[in-house]
């Protein structure tokens, strides 16, 4: 893994996948400024993306969407049908749009919209999970992140969120945004699609408020049920977790800051 210094971070999530059979990017960072920066340090393969994937709605994934849909007239773009419910973080008593900005005619006006709850190949070998609708595990969810209805606020139920498998020679990877379905709940969803070993999992897990026991839980899931893939962990992982999963994985716990680049076989 090299880590390449002109890139910038801010609180977002995006990565560039490149395949022989075509490039994706996954999210949008959360502001403009940041993706066309450093769009503008990937030469030449962000021009060569055939399809754009969003992990959920929320603005720290979907605030350079703007910059993404510049890149190609009438891109594919891959999400969840749920991606257009406004969105809200509460602070106290105030109540701010965290949802994505664009409405849904005039994303079908830029974009190839191609929504889907089940999972779908976006190039080969390069697939979403489609919803994670089963969670008897915990879910990555945030007290603050609600939605509205006729009946006042109520927690956001994240059925928008995905997350996306790379098919490998030894088995699969997994890349998160936020997991706000859960680390564990989306580890569960892949091995249904895929019965096959998991090898790596990169991006945001959301085990940033996470207690000790769901930690614990995690670690035992990932050892006895999942094979201990490597992790390269970034985003809403949180340093607690990353710490617990250091200690207990060793050297398969990597950073994934930005720039850093991945090669798969
Ligand atoms: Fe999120
Ligand atoms: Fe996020």
């Amino acid at each position: 893994m090299q880590h390449a210094l002109p890139f910038w971070g801010e609180h977002g999530l995006s990565l560039l996948i490149e395949t022989e059979r075509g490039n994706v990017l996954f999210d949008t960072g959360q502001t403009e400024q940041v993706l066309s920066h450093n769009l503008n340090w990937l030469g030449d393969a962000p021009r060569r993306v055939s399809a754009l994937a969003l992990s959920h709605a929320h603005v720290d994934h979907t605030g350079g969407l703007n910059v993404a849909l510049a890149l190609k007239p009438d891109l594919a773009l891959y999400a969840n049908p749920d991606l257009f419910r406004p969105r809200y973080a509460r602070r106290g008593s105030e109540y701010k749009s965290i949802g994505l900005t664009m409405t849904r005619d005039e994303l079908a006006r830029r974009a190839d919209l191609r929504l889907s709850a089940t999972p779908v190949e976006i190039v080969p070998g390069l697939w979403t999970t489609g919803e994670i609708a089963e969670r008897s595990e915990p879910e990555g969810r945030s007290n603050r992140h609600v939605v509205r209805s006729a009946s006042g606020w109520h927690p956001d139920a994240y059925r928008d969120d995905m997350s996306l498998i790379i098919e490998t020679r030894e088995g699969v990877v997994v890349v998160c945004g936020c997991c706000h379905a859960g680390l564990l709940n989306t580890l569960a969803r892949v091995r249904q699609i895929f019965p096959r070993p998991i090898v790596a999992i990169i991006g945001g897990t959301h085990l940033v408020d996470a207690d000790a026991e769901h930690l614990q839980r995690v670690v035992r899931m990932l050892r006895e049920v999942y094979g201990a893939p490597r992790l390269f962990l970034n985003h809403c992982t949180g340093e607690r977790a990353v710490i617990a999963l250091a200690n207990a994985f060793g050297d398969h716990v990597e950073p994934f800051p930005a720039g850093a680049v991945l090669e798969l076989d």
